[in-house]
């Protein structure tokens, strides 16, 4: 159900050296995306002799234009680069933040005044978007190529339009009561009031528009004068609070990103990022849990891994919903949770064997401090880029600007926006996550680069809400501790828990047929229908690129 109406797109760009400089032709890197059209793109900027970063911001671009439940100028993200220059890593936290009108309240009064699903539905559940800046300053620091040539192909797509698949017809005819409440993306996407057709061509002249502006002008014009004023005046005519200096102060802002070394294999380190993505918490938590519930003694289809993983994610869940959000909101220092001293304390907690304690909450670290379209990209010189970006919901807030022929982001969801009361993930947060002005909502995207031995190995990342954090861990270990293939790992059974509700989600038809009823034998409540999240894989074989689509996903891996 909410896979209907919450879709991120991911996209994988790897790209991945052939030790031979950058030149025009066949590329050894592989890019993996949501939309075939968009992987295309990818392909062609690593054959031009691009990089990860510029194949990323192509990519990216492109499906804004082919891919509009996910791909996006009105939303944000994450991107974290492996730069083989230097052998460091850098991220970019390009998220929505909220108007400053906003508060920790807003969307309580918002349901008070009768408004409909305030949070998720039109431009009121918007935040400020970080894309376009985003972008730019990703290809600032990492790119190669001509800011132009890696606009023109989005630009292009849009004004001379593309042949339409099976998948957007469907996914709009999903959304169709939401998207036609207001005009601009009622027109587009179902002119004549018929939802544009499998095999048409469609054509976004608007959104060319727009396209073409970014490409010759660069960002500016999005966050400052006539441009943003239109925006600002369509967003609050139709219920927003966006300001003229809401759009003028955002800013995308550099992380350091987490380094975690597996704990059952020190050849392994996982690169992931720091609040407000939750990914590297997430993963160093997991599994430094899993490694002492002993995860390399279990099978991969034993309930013994199933259990061992829920109970995992039941501590990790449990401290990401209370303690983290916008950096600036928390009241503990990062580091101090993924502290091994506190690790080792909060894993007594584990049980031994059953079901642990649901009423398990976070943790306490003793020290107190300061507190849903993926890319990621290797390139020929042993660049990496991992880049994920998202409008929330599946067409974001449903609400596209008039004249501009791009959705908005729902993201304000993304908060705590009603303390103790569950989000459109059934996320329930009570901690540092409340909406305020100026700040970044709390993210389970999580790019992530594996390197194996100091080089880049492994490139994943994932749409779905919270499962984007199970699932990524179970790729991981499918791959590591199993010994599986890229795409059978991929392709794996994966369960999903996240302590509120307190139900195990598997996915019925790929599981092994006992395991629901083994769990249900330990207590567990079972969700044995679910959805999980896609998964877009890459990863360097010593030679080449391989890429894994998502078989759940309609992505492709290419060349
Ligand atoms: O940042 C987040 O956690 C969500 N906005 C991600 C949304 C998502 O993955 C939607 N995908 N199906």
């Amino acid at each position: 159900m909410i896979e209907r109406s919450v879709r991120t797109a991911v996209l994988a760009v790897l790209l991945l050296g052939a030790l031979l400089p950058a030149t025009a032709g066949a590329t050894a890197g592989v890019v993996v995306s949501g939309d075939s059209l968009a992987t295309a793109v990818g392909v062609e900027v690593l054959e031009d002799g691009g990089n990860a970063v510029d194949a990323a911001v192509a990519v990216a671009l492109a499906l804004a234009v082919t891919f509009p439940e996910a791909g996006n100028l009105g939303g944000g993200g994450f991107l974290l680069a492996f730069d083989p220059s230097t052998g460091a890593s850098w991220g970019l936290d390009f998220r929505e933040t909220a108007p400053a009108a906003t508060d920790s309240l807003f969307y309580l009064r918002r349901d008070e005044e009768g408004w409909d699903q305030p949070s998720l539905l039109g431009p009121g559940a918007a935040g400020i978007p970080g894309s376009p800046a985003g972008l730019w300053v990703a290809w600032k620091r990492g790119g190669r190529l001509r800011w132009r040539r890696l606009v023109e192909p989005a630009r292009r797509l849009a004004a001379e339009g593309f042949t339409v698949g099976e998948k957007l017809p469907r996914h709009l005819r999903e959304a169709r009561e939401e998207l036609t409440r207001w005009p601009a993306a009622r027109e587009r996407f179902f002119p004549r009031g018929k939802v544009i057709a499998t095999g048409k061509r469609f054509v976004q002249p608007e959104l060319a528009a727009v396209l073409e502006r970014l490409e010759t002008e660069g960002p500016d014009f999005f966050y400052r004068g006539d441009f943003a004023r239109e925006m600002v005046e369509a967003v609050r005519a139709d219920g927003g609070v966006w300001s003229l200096d809401d759009l003028a102060s955002y800013e995308p802002l550099w992380m350091s990103p987490v380094t975690v070394v597996d704990p059952g294999d020190s050849t392994l380190q996982l690169i992931a990022l720091p609040p407000p993505s939750s990914g590297g918490v997430f993963l160093a938590q997991t599994l430094f849990f899993l490694n002492a519930l002993g995860v390399r003694d279990t099978a991969a289809d034993s309930v013994e891994r199933a259990r061992i993983l829920i109970e995992s994610m039941r501590l990790a869940f449990a401290d990401r919903n209370h303690h983290l959000g916008d950096p600036r909101s928390m009241r503990l220092a990062m580091a101090d949770l993924i502290d091994p001293r506190y690790l080792r304390e909060r894993a007594r907690l584990l049980p031994e064997s059953g079901r642990g304690d649901p009423r398990a909450g976070p943790g306490h670290p003793l020290r107190e401090g300061v507190h849903t379209t993926h890319i990621s990209i290797l390139d020929e010189e042993g660049g990496a880029v991992a880049l994920t970006t998202t409008i929330n919901s599946s067409f974001g807030s449903k609400w596209m600007v008039p004249g501009k022929g791009f959705l908005l982001n729902n993201e304000m969801d993304d908060f705590d926006t009603r303390p103790g009361r569950p989000n459109t993930y059934g996320l329930v947060g009570s901690g540092v996550n409340l909406v305020h002005a100026g700040r970044r909502m709390l993210s389970s995207m999580s790019p992530t680069v594996v390197l194996r031995d100091g080089r880049p190995w492994l490139v994943l990342g994932a749409r779905g809400g919270p499962r984007i954090l199970s699932t990524i861990l179970q790729v991981y270990l499918y791959r590591t501790v199993d010994g599986m293939g890229l795409s059978e790992a991929v392709a794996a059974p994966r369960l999903h828990f996240q302590g509120i509700p307190d139900r195990v989600f598997l996915e019925k038809e790929r599981c092994w047929p006992r395991l629901e009823e083994e769990l249900r034998a330990l207590g567990y409540g079972v969700d044995a229908d679910s959805w999980m999240a896609k998964v877009q894989a890459a990863e360097w074989d010593g030679h080449r690129g391989l890429g894994a689509a998502d078989p759940r996903s309609e992505g492709r891996a290419a060349p």
